[in-house]
């Protein structure tokens, strides 16, 4: 072995603790990083290198994959990424829940829940008529992150149909098949839907099959933020499995979670059901640590039960943070006119059992994915602490599963799931995408209150073997790349 390895490294991590990504137990080594690769794993201390990241102590681990992630125009405006890197995450899976930011015309009008992908209010984003612009613009001016993108079936229907109330034509179909075809000949990773939101509930299961045909063979997923995570959540998991068997594809069950009192403690159902589907084709899935989610403000009655806290208003800023109860009251409203008046708007709903919550994050082939919005100045505290919260408060503290199980659900079951070759694993030959933290002490401080604030115990981040976050600070490295379908 000795032979092989090469004594001359860009980068050192030395003497720390690495855990894999692969959910094997931890050991203690040496990793060398040359050429943006892993390039040998052991003691390694005849080496020499231009940089050594004293690792004693610490956990090494393979840079988080950000499962379900909305960074599409933020990896362009922000590429720093801060409330990313800072978390220990390399990369970021991006056009989620129907929404991406291509391919859409300039001036083609962009409904709810569209206009999350961006700041409220004007300038709005810009307009990528190709997914290949999308792609060449990344490129171009790369983000401290990895993006690996996906197409949204929400888009490709705002792109193609004059009105959004009814099912699609013959004609519109061909037409969101070809841009498909064209997203993934570009190189997305996947497409995802937003039944349950309004510019894309009038689909059928019928209409989204046909759409997705261009999916079949082509190594892409299909990511779903399903009809109904409610009363309907066992027929919409129904739905979902039978667009996987009907294309043949491996399927992605975004956030899993159960809305509403009424429908509280079914994980104990919905998991079952999940793990028999698993036993017959490819299903994964994703959850956030929280009880609480976030989206675009709803203006329909039912879906205004319980705490609604406003995260961003474009008409009313200034009430982002304060509840909706207590603004509709001061304005003398009822809950849907006040939600109306604060429109555009996202907001958080704290809507869901912390057992559930924690059922399903324990739940074997769960994924970690914030979901986290980047948008506004109170945005739910999953877009800065959804990982660190993880590790620190369900897996240490809580002692929900083993450290190792952690890292595997925020990099390698992540890699493997959405095909992201030669990633989410400490391995030579792989990119050097990682990640250095306290196993004692890491963990979020981003609160409801307080959301824009960074992990703690995050010692340094590691992008394409390039140092960019280190002892709390960007190191303005931006060495993210496009990862298309099978790179
Ligand atoms: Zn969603
Ligand atoms: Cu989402």
């Amino acid at each position: 072995m000795t032979d092989t390895i090469p004594d001359h490294y860009d980068l050192l991590v030395r003497g720390g603790t690495v855990i894999d990504g692969t959910r094997s137990p931890r050991f203690g080594a040496d990793v060398g990083v040359r050429d943006g690769r892993i390039v040998a794993i052991g003691d390694l201390s005849a080496g020499t290198a231009a940089r050594t990241i004293e690792a004693a102590g610490r956990i090494v681990a393979p840079g988080f994959i950000d499962s379900h992630t909305h960074d599409d125009g933020a990896v362009l405006a922000d590429p720093q990424m801060i409330c990313k890197i800072s978390q220990g995450v390399t990369t970021v899976v991006t056009g989620n829940c129907g929404i991406s930011i291509a391919p859409l015309d300039p001036d083609t009008p962009r409904p709810m829940p569209l206009t999350l992908l961006a700041a409220e209010g004007p300038p709005a984003p810009p307009a990528f008529r190709h997914f290949a612009d999308y792609m060449a613009a990344l490129r171009q001016a790369p983000a401290s992150v990895n993006v690996a993108p996906m197409v949204g079936h929400t888009t490709l229907r705002v792109t193609t149909m004059a009105r959004l109330d009814r099912a699609a034509t013959p004609a519109e179909i061909a037409a969101q098949q070809d841009l498909l075809t064209e997203a993934l000949e570009a190189g997305a990773i996947g497409i995802s839907t937003g039944t349950y939101y309004p510019p894309a509930a009038m689909a059928s299961m019928a209409e989204v099959i046909e759409v997705c045909r261009p999916l079949t063979g082509s190594g892409a997923v299909y990511v779903t933020h399903m009809r109904d995570e409610a009363e309907g959540c066992v027929d919409s998991l129904n739905e979902t499995f039978e667009i996987g068997r009907a294309l043949e594809v491996p399927v992605v069950i975004s956030h899993h979670k159960l809305h509403r009192e009424a429908n509280f403690g079914k994980s104990a159902v919905t998991l079952p059901l999940i793990r028999a589907a698993m036993a017959c084709q490819c299903v994964a899935l994703d959850c956030y640590p929280y009880n609480a989610s976030s989206t675009m403000l709803h203006t329909e009655e039912a879906k205004l039960q319980g705490r609604v806290r406003i995260a961003t208003s474009g008409s009313h800023p200034e009430q982002a943070g304060r509840d909706l109860a207590d603004i509709a009251a001061e304005w003398g409203l009822g809950l849907v006119e006040a939600a109306e008046r604060l429109q555009p708007a996202s907001a958080i709903y704290f809507s869901m059992d912390e057992g559930d919550v924690r059922a399903i994050l324990a739940f074997d082939e769960t994924m970690i994915g914030s979901d986290g919005l980047p948008i506004g100045e109170k945005p739910h505290p999953r877009l800065w602490g959804t990982f660190p919260r993880v590790l620190g408060h369900y897996s240490r503290d809580l002692g929900l599963f083993p450290l190792e199980t952690a890292v595997w659900k925020m990099s390698g079951l992540t890699a493997k799931n959405f095909g992201i070759a030669r990633r989410g694993t400490i391995a030579v030959g792989n990119h050097a995408d990682i990640v250095v933290f306290d196993a004692a002490t890491v963990r979020d401080t981003a609160t409801y209150d307080t959301p824009c604030e960074p992990a703690q115990g995050v010692d340094a981040v590691i992008v394409n073997g390039v140092l960019t976050w280190w002892q709390g600070a960007h190191s303005g490295a931006r060495e993210g790349r496009v990862l298309s379908r099978g790179i």
